[in-house]
């Protein structure tokens, strides 16, 4: 097992929840590029179907999905995992509906040995629950009740409100937190052809942005984070990601305070390669 920080080869990429990091050859994929740790797509206890296709809309400026959590269970994720053969970091990312699923997800990952930390999805705005990091006291409750034996972290939607990030940032430090990941999309945005229908069927033509317009947005909440952890005098890690697609673009979120950077629509839209690209950049 690796240490969750140690990235290979001094690279502070890593690839953000998303369905390249799904079945075991895509994650050998992510293993295998330039990247310094990895991370599997969003699983939770049972497995989901997600939202009706279309549910995913890529292009060069944006990025839309409506996926709604589809995965195999985290059973199957775990395995999926257990099979890619590498020395890097293994991140696993986990969405619960409860505060009981949160610490059984957190348990079986545990307990499966092949997890080197675990993100706790809070920011999905494409089911039809509320999102957990808009209640500071569910995420204390997650904090206070799952298991710590591996690093736990929280991943919190873009451009809350001030006092809010203030309340999740004390939160976390008080309830041992080791990374905040900033941010997931921003929920309920609508792109339409000239006719005005959306390029999404699912969850009413509404969908999570992401990619290079989310960038301002990003960049803005790992901004305010950094700031709030500082003044709070606490070590918790600060992950950025958010419409990165260049080294230019990773070294806009480490300046603002990020201590390492995720990805996710650019492998969508520019395939793997891109890695290998930002990477030699840097
Ligand atoms: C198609 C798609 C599916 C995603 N699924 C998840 C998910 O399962 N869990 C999660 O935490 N974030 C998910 N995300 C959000 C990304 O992990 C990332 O936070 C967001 O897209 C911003 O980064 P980007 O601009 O590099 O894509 C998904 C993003 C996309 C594009």
């Amino acid at each position: 097992m690796a240490h969750w920080l140690d990235f290979h080869a001094s690279t502070p990429l890593i690839n953000a929840p998303c369905p390249l990091a799904w079945h075991p050859q895509q994650l050998q994929e992510l293993a295998d590029s330039p990247l310094g740790a990895i991370m599997t797509k969003s699983v939770t206890l049972a497995p989901r179907q997600g939202n009706p296709t279309p549910r995913e809309y890529y292009s060069e400026p944006f990025t839309l999905n409506a996926v709604g959590l589809a995965n195999d269970g985290i059973q199957a994720h775990l395995d999926y995992l257990a099979q890619v053969q590498t020395t890097k970091p293994r991140w696993l990312s986990v969405s619960g509906f409860t505060v009981t699923e949160y610490c059984q997800l957190v348990e079986l990952a545990t307990a499966s040995g092949v997890v080197d930390a675990i993100e706790l999805n809070l920011s999905c705005p494409n089911t039809e629950s509320q999102l957990f990091a808009d209640s500071p006291d569910a995420v204390a409750a997650i904090l206070q009740q799952c298991d710590h034996t591996l690093p736990l972290g929280l991943k919190l939607p873009p451009l809350q409100a001030p006092p809010l990030q203030a309340a999740l940032v004390q939160v976390a430090t008080a309830g041992g937190a080791s990374f905040l990941t900033a941010s997931n999309t921003l929920g309920h945005c609508r792109f339409t052809d000239p006719t005005g229908q959306s390029v999404l069927t699912a969850n009413g033509g509404y969908g999570g942005l992401s990619g290079p317009a989310l960038l301002p947005a990003s960049l803005a909440t790992v901004s305010s984070l950094r700031t709030l952890l500082d003044a709070a005098g606490s070590d918790i890690t600060l992950i950025g990601v958010g419409g990165v697609q260049s080294a230019a673009d990773v070294h806009r979120y480490l300046a603002a305070g990020a201590d390492r950077v995720g990805l996710a629509s650019a492998l969508h839209v520019h395939g793997l390669g891109i890695i290998d690209q930002i990477v030699s950049q840097l």
